[in-house]
């Protein structure tokens, strides 16, 4: 299986380190090969038809800034000579047209390519069109990534989905502010230390204000309700209110009660991202950098998914189990 990985930051680094990791297996034959023909960052590339050397490019990236000493050249003439079966896309979330991401998307499904991807960006603005333009192109389009890193939010949901009917949802769909309104309950910070401590940690967007404004649980609610509940839903119809008006009285307020306040996303009368107090009984009430889910099904009941939700090594993960499901299609 030949990869041509678009995008060489945490998630792409993390992906290329999962393959060194993941020889062994391979060689056994206990997963498929997986070729890389080639790494894109934003300035420069490396096209290897007969594979790249994978622990080059992460010293040269580490060294250099840059994944390759080639200068990027044109996306359509890079599927022309790398000719990968599977386009890996792991350019940052833009919010606003979902570029480069988007572009990358169109081409390579355009050149009937598959494409595996974590970038919100694109899947949330653009889901149906380019869903559509995979079948209409006869490739595949997987974001498990998207949603829950490496947690598999969408495959469940889409599990619990088959022959019965999810009536309504919500969930924990953004781990950093999750985080920081716990370390705010646990140590007592203000929104601005707790947010400092989740940078320290890696886990808030390159853009924290993504996270803390309910942004990207709003790109994310997209997804779910598009793809698991069948709808044709856009940003601008989710009411969104993020955590950055909540202080340590209101946090307080809610551990009286025992409750906690959690940004919860939902699908009920409208579409909406909210801060929202959850009994500390309630499954959906989950701690630290976490994702979860609450399904309501018609015939078969409640469900529930909660799991890690961020991180490079687990959002490769789930770049992984896609690019393994593609394989096996
Ligand atoms: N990190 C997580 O926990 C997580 C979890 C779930 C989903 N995601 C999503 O996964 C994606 C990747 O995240 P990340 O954390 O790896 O982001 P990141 O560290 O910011 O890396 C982004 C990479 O994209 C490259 N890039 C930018 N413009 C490009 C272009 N035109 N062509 C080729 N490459 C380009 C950048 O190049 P330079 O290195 O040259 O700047 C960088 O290597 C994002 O969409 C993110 O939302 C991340």
């Amino acid at each position: 299986l030949r990869i041509l990985i678009v995008g060489f930051g945490n998630v792409g680094q993390s992906l290329a380190k999962l393959l060194i990791r993941k020889r062994g297996e391979m060689k056994k034959g206990k997963i498929p090969e997986i070729k890389v023909v080639g790494i894109l960052d934003s300035k420069t590339q490396v096209i290897e038809s007969e594979g790249v050397n994978i622990a080059s490019a992460l010293k040269r990236k580490e060294i250099n800034g840059q994944v390759g000493i080639e200068r990027r050249s044109d996306f359509n003439e890079i599927l022309d000579s790398s000719d990968p079966d599977v386009v890996v896309e792991l350019t940052r979330t833009n919010p606003v047209d979902g570029e480069p991401g988007f572009t990358h998307i169109k081409e390579a499904l355009i050149a009937r390519k598959d494409v595996v991807t974590a970038n919100k960006g694109p899947i949330a603005l653009g889901f149906h069109a380019l869903r559509e333009l995979a079948s209409r192109n006869s490739v595949q389009l997987r974001f498990s990534g998207t949603v829950g890193a490496g947690t598999p939010i969408l495959e469940f949901g889409k599990i619990c989905a088959t022959g019965d009917e999810i009536l309504s949802l919500r969930a924990i769909l953004n781990s950093t502010s999750n985080y920081i309104l716990t370390m705010m309950e646990r140590n007592n910070l203000n929104l601005e230390e707790a947010l400092a401590l989740s940078k320290e940690r890696g886990y808030a967007e390159a853009d924290s204000r993504m996270d803390i404004s309910g942004k990207d649980t709003a790109l994310k609610l997209v997804i779910v309700v598009n793809y698991l509940l069948g709808k044709r839903i856009t940003l601008d119809e989710i009411y969104v209110k993020g955590i950055e008006n909540i202080d340590n009285s209101s946090i307080r307020n809610a551990i009286g009660k025992k409750k906690r306040i959690r940004l919860v996303a939902s699908s009920g009368k409208r579409y909406e991202v909210k801060p929202t107090e959850l009994d500390v009984s309630d499954p959906l009430c989950v701690y630290g950098p976490m994702s979860a889910i609450h399904l309501r099904c018609r015939f078969s009941g409640d469900k529930y998914l909660v799991g890690p939700g961020a991180g490079g090594t687990e959002t490769a993960i789930a770049v992984l189990r896609d690019i393994l499901y593609l394989k096996g299609r």
